[in-house]
């Protein structure tokens, strides 16, 4: 059964991924293990990380992860998953601790993750506090952000990111970029359906997006496809309104990351967009907003109005979209040669790590 999804078609004859990976629990769950648990993920940013002792938790599809830099000032990464009964060591988002201390039964870990008191356990044997430490993960950090790996890298990071550093260095497009503001929403949709309509090379700006259209030079948007990354650029018309006076500079640069990182970024302006799958029909994308130093606070506001404006517009058409992959009329579509490169590429690449996975 099923329509035989085929990631090595050229562009010109590819289909989609098929509408039961975004309905499907086992497609889900193949997910997890075949595409979160096998890419960095980010999972904080580095101004939460700064001092001994901060640190921030994490939900990676399921995985607890917890974040600490510990008193030698290095960055270390942990399931979030106590050795005694697999109680969160921290529940809190971030914050800031001497030593990790289970809020279940007291068990306490230092900042390195070393189990260091076991209340009222004496007598038990066969129990070394040696081989009881937090479960370590690899993490990394990258300009502002922190990265978890919850399996063995295939890649070190800047290298998982291919020509996403460089461009970045080049431009020095995140120089004195402060985080400012946090917005997070949950939408009815597979998390798939948020990258796809992410990646459709501005196909729907001018019919979903009005107020952004005017600031995006349409005819000269283009998307370039790199390994675990897509870039789409467009050059910025200046515009009026809320758009135009927060969206200026000489470009618009959206950056994707494989598999569920988005970057936005236009002059002293840059927001993250994480997509965080919560089921097979439900999902949340946690917008982080930053803004160049010394950025009035009404422009931040409006910055924000317009992202959030943008984003109720996304919304519609993303769970509207969950509603259509759910008809029995639908199955697989096709794709754009002029545009959608890069929602192909995100297709080729699930294609490739899903395949004996699950059913195509
Ligand atoms: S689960 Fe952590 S101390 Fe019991
Ligand atoms: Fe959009």
């Amino acid at each position: 059964m099923g329509h035989g999804f085929d990631p090595a078609l050229p562009l010109s004859r590819a289909r989609t991924v098929p509408n039961t990976w975004y309905t499907d629990p086992a497609v889900l769950a193949a997910e997890r293990e075949h595409v979160f648990a096998r890419g960095w993920q980010l999972v904080g940013r580095a101004d939460q990380l700064k001092e001994p002792g901060s640190f921030v938790t994490a939900d990676i599809v399921g995985e607890p992860i917890l974040v600490v830099r510990s008193d030698d000032g290095v960055l270390r990464g942990f399931f979030n998953v106590c050795r005694h009964r697999a109680a969160p060591i921290r529940t809190e988002p971030c914050g800031h601790a001497t030593k990790l201390r289970c809020r279940y039964h007291g068990w306490t870990y230092d900042l390195t993750g070393k189990l260091r008191g076991t209340p009222e356990f004496d007598g038990v044997e066969e129990f070394d506090k040696d081989d009881n430490g937090l479960p370590p993960v690899a993490v990394a950090e990258w300009g502002p952000f922190v990265f978890v790996h919850l399996t063995e890298p295939a890649q070190p990071l800047a290298a998982y990111l291919g020509p996403l550093p460089g461009w970045v260095e080049g431009r020095a497009a995140f120089a004195g970029l402060e985080w400012k503001a946090r917005q997070s929403y949950d939408l009815a949709c597979n998390w798939k359906v948020y990258v796809d309509n992410y990646l459709d090379g501005g196909y729907h700006v001018n019919t979903v997006h009005p107020a952004l259209a005017g600031v995006l030079d349409y005819r000269e948007y283009r998307t370039v496809c790199d390994g675990n990354t897509v870039l789409q650029s467009s050059p910025i018309t200046p515009g009026d309104g809320a758009a135009g006076r927060t969206r200026t500079g000489d470009l618009a640069a959206y950056w994707w990351v494989w598999p569920n990182l988005m970057m936005n970024l236009y002059q002293g302006v840059m927001d993250t967009n994480l997509v965080l799958p919560l089921g097979p029909d439900r999902c949340r994308v946690v917008f982080d907003f930053y803004f160049a130093a010394g950025t009035p606070d009404d422009f931040v506001a409006e910055s924000v109005r317009v992202a959030d404006q943008v984003q109720a517009e996304d919304v519609g058409v993303c769970e509207e979209v969950q509603r259509g992959l759910n008809s029995r009329s639908y199955t697989t579509g096709r794709f754009s040669v002029k545009r959608e490169n890069g929602g192909y590429h995100f297709h080729q690449a699930l294609g490739r790590v899903l395949a004996g996975h699950v059913n195509v």
